[in-house]
């Protein structure tokens, strides 16, 4: 054979066995709220709430996606992804939180997971984003321990169903949302703001972590991945001052050691908790609590839409304290004498600066930090005011141009060791985002949501061809 007949080498820019996806979560997606057995969740009641959630908009209904996953299937297999990550909703699989398994709750994930497998993408479960089953919180929530026992038995029984097809499992979404946004600024569901009780979720949060990733490990069989989802910050200091690295230290505390400190070496950071001292005492960690949070994981998820930029407060600076969560209340427990700067670059309709150096930041730091813990960005996008043009189509340059840059980190960081293993984008459609309701898009699909037509954005075809060449475009 003369070489000219060879086939092209084939070169990505990525690591071998990338795996490229999109995520969801079923909240945001699924609807069909009182369908199927599913019992109200958090995020039913919040909504419910006057003032909650911007236009008074609900999960009701979202992307109907309970009734149409096999056309959202067939969206993603002829875009080409490799991995679909969705969540379960904790209030369709055990209504109430408690008590035996709702078959019906179930066989809807077993026909999506069997749908993705019939397509070749393979499913990525999340089991907690955000949906705690009503029931549970009006027995305490995550300020009652009980809670992670409850969230463990919803994992063995959501594992019994499905540990047969899915190979990795993720225990828990952003626990800092659930935590600090749900019961410190109350922009999320609950709705409570009381650094404390911050605290005592946040524990509670990686305690159910720990209990469920051994239930997992328990009812899985030995190749399955457990993992957890973080969306820790790229902290950056405003200044070279003291007071400026300070403030840093106290936030970098608060969004990253508090997680990785616990989960990874099975204790708190002794700075976190000397500035937290006048919060609470910590009595909620009992004995044993650490060695269950630090049970060995196979992998870390990473959620990264925007860098974290910190300085020492100037009482004599009239701007108003910024902190990128849109609440007027702190979402952050301690946080005196903080001061919040946006960064700089140009702005999401989210209102987040666009820099994608964070991410490498903030890869190549668990690279330092985390050997050997491989690493998935499990959420990366951006949200714009995207519409229909006359014609049908959607444009938008600006996603696409995030996402080349986002990506570009990532491919940056993999050529400088970093072991990431995947990317998934958020979102695969636009969606409900939580207290923005259906304002705010996110997707690579646009979604009308009076007619339910779904319309792959330009942003989703750069995305296949990204996926189909394994690499980035010239610009
Ligand atoms: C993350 C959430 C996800 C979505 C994106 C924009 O914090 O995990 O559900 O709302 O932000």
């Amino acid at each position: 054979m003369s070489v000219a007949a060879l086939p092209a080498p084939v070169r990505s820019d990525f690591p071998t066995g990338f795996v490229w996806g999109a995520a969801t979560a079923a909240y945001q997606i699924e609807g069909a709220a009182a369908e199927g057995g599913r019992s109200p969740s958090i995020w039913d009641t919040f909504s419910r709430t006057p003032g909650k959630v911007r236009n008074g908009d609900t999960g009701d209904i979202a992307c109907d996606h309970y009734h149409r996953y096999r056309e959202d299937v067939a969206l993603m297999a002829e875009l080409g992804l490799g991995a679909y990550r969705f969540s379960l909703s904790w209030p369709r699989v055990r209504p109430g939180g408690t008590g035996p398994a709702n078959e019906t709750g179930l066989d809807f994930y077993d026909r999506l997971v069997d749908e993705l497998l019939g397509k070749g993408i393979t499913p990525v479960v999340t089991l907690y984003h955000w949906d705690l089953p009503q029931a549970l919180e009006d027995a305490g929530g995550w300020l009652d321990r009980e809670t992670a026992y409850r969230f463990a038995e919803y994992a063995a029984l959501a594992a019994r169903r499905l540990g047969d097809r899915v190979p990795t499992w993720t225990t828990l979404n952003e626990p800092w949302c659930s935590a600090f946004l749900g019961y410190g600024s109350g922009v999320h569901a609950p709705g409570r703001t009381s650094p404390v009780e911050a605290l005592t979720a946040h524990h509670h949060l990686l305690l159910a972590h720990g209990l469920g990733t051994a239930a997992l490990r328990a009812e899985l069989p030995s190749s399955a991945q457990v993992s957890l989802t973080l969306n820790l910050a790229a902290v950056r200091p405003a200044g070279r001052t003291p007071a400026d690295l300070d403030a840093a230290r106290r936030i970098d505390g608060l969004a990253n050691r508090i997680f990785l400190d616990p989960v990874f070496k099975g204790s708190y950071p002794a700075d976190v908790l000397a500035d937290t001292a006048h919060v609470t005492d910590w009595g909620f960690v009992h004995d044993g609590d650490l060695a269950e949070i630090s049970r060995p994981i196979d992998s870390l998820g990473i959620n990264y839409y925007t860098p974290t930029v910190v300085g020492a407060d100037d009482p004599s600076d009239p701007a108003p304290r910024q902190d990128g969560h849109a609440g007027e209340i702190s979402p952050w427990p301690a946080d005196e004498g903080v001061r919040f700067v946006p960064a700089e670059g140009s702005r999401t309709a989210m209102g987040w600066p666009v820099d994608a150096d964070g991410l490498y930041e903030l890869l190549t730091r668990l690279r330092d930090e985390l050997p050997g813990v491989p690493l998935l960005v499990t959420e990366n996008g951006a949200a714009y005011d995207d519409y229909s043009d006359p014609s049908g189509a959607v444009h938008d340059p600006e996603r696409v141009a995030y996402l080349h840059g986002h990506l570009d980190a990532v491919r940056r960081a993999a050529a400088d060791g970093v072991p990431v293993g995947g990317y998934f984008l958020w979102s695969l459609l636009d969606n409900f985002e939580w207290s923005f309701g259906y304002g705010k898009r996110f997707g690579m699909v646009h979604v009308d949501f009076a007619s339910q037509r779904r319309t792959p954005k330009d942003s989703a075809r750069w995305y296949a061809e990204v996926i189909r060449t394994g690499r980035l475009p010239e610009e």
